[in-house]
């Protein structure tokens, strides 16, 4: 783990440290219930809230378990979204990985733009074997994502998350060091 959180650069974004003066970015992305319904987890319904989740986000890399990256445009230096690797599991060398963008700045490139740059960084310098996507069956923009990057199906997880007051099946995919340096040296 670097003593300091690793600021990746893409063509557009910045990727940096979430920050608690992020919440009323987040909250705006998070508190939009139509849009993250496939998310994971509920919405949040106060400021008080994004600042939590401001604070679990930074908190893995204090942690050790993983780093979630903000996604801050260049163009404007606003947060669009976030990503991240987390639950790093080091002797295994794998982890699992998240992702949300604001519902405007949907379908412009930016997560696949962004999500590269955390794929290398998690192969180059993570020395990770293994990524795992957990997406809910009817969220086709995350599994199209994901197949887009090079993850393969795997399975269905029962039952295995709860939110909006219920349990959901997961599918489960994966995307192993081989696999991204295939799909990057082809592309
Ligand atoms: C999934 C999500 C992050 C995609 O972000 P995005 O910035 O819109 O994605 P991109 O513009 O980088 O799209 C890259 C590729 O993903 C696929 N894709 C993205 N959105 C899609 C959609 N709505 N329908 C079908 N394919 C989609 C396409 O292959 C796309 O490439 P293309 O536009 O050249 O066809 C976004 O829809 C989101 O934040 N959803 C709400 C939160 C969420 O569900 N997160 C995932 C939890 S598992």
């Amino acid at each position: 783990m670097p003593n300091a959180f690793p600021i990746l650069r893409t063509p557009r974004l910045t990727l940096r440290q979430v920050v608690l003066a992020d919440a009323p970015a987040l909250f705006s992305i998070h508190s939009d219930a139509e849009w993250m319904r496939w998310y994971g987890v509920d919405p949040v319904s106060s400021m008080g809230e994004a600042e939590h989740l401001a604070d679990l986000f930074s908190s893995w890399f204090a942690a050790g378990t993983g780093y979630r990256w903000a996604l801050e445009r260049r163009e404007d230096r606003q947060l669009i979204g976030t990503c991240g690797l987390f639950r790093w599991n080091k002797s295994w060398r794998n982890c699992v990985i998240g992702y949300e963008i604001g519902r405007a700045q949907k379908r412009q490139g930016y997560m696949l733009e962004a999500i590269t740059a955390i794929l290398d960084y998690g192969f180059d310098v993570m020395s990770l074997h293994r990524v795992q996507a957990e997406t809910h069956p009817d969220n086709l923009a995350s599994i199209s994502l994901a197949s887009r990057l090079g993850f393969r199906f795997e399975g269905v997880h029962r039952e295995q998350a709860f939110w909006g007051g219920r349990f959901h099946d997961l599918n489960c995919y994966s995307l192993l060091e081989r696999d991204w340096r295939r799909l990057r040296q082809d592309a």
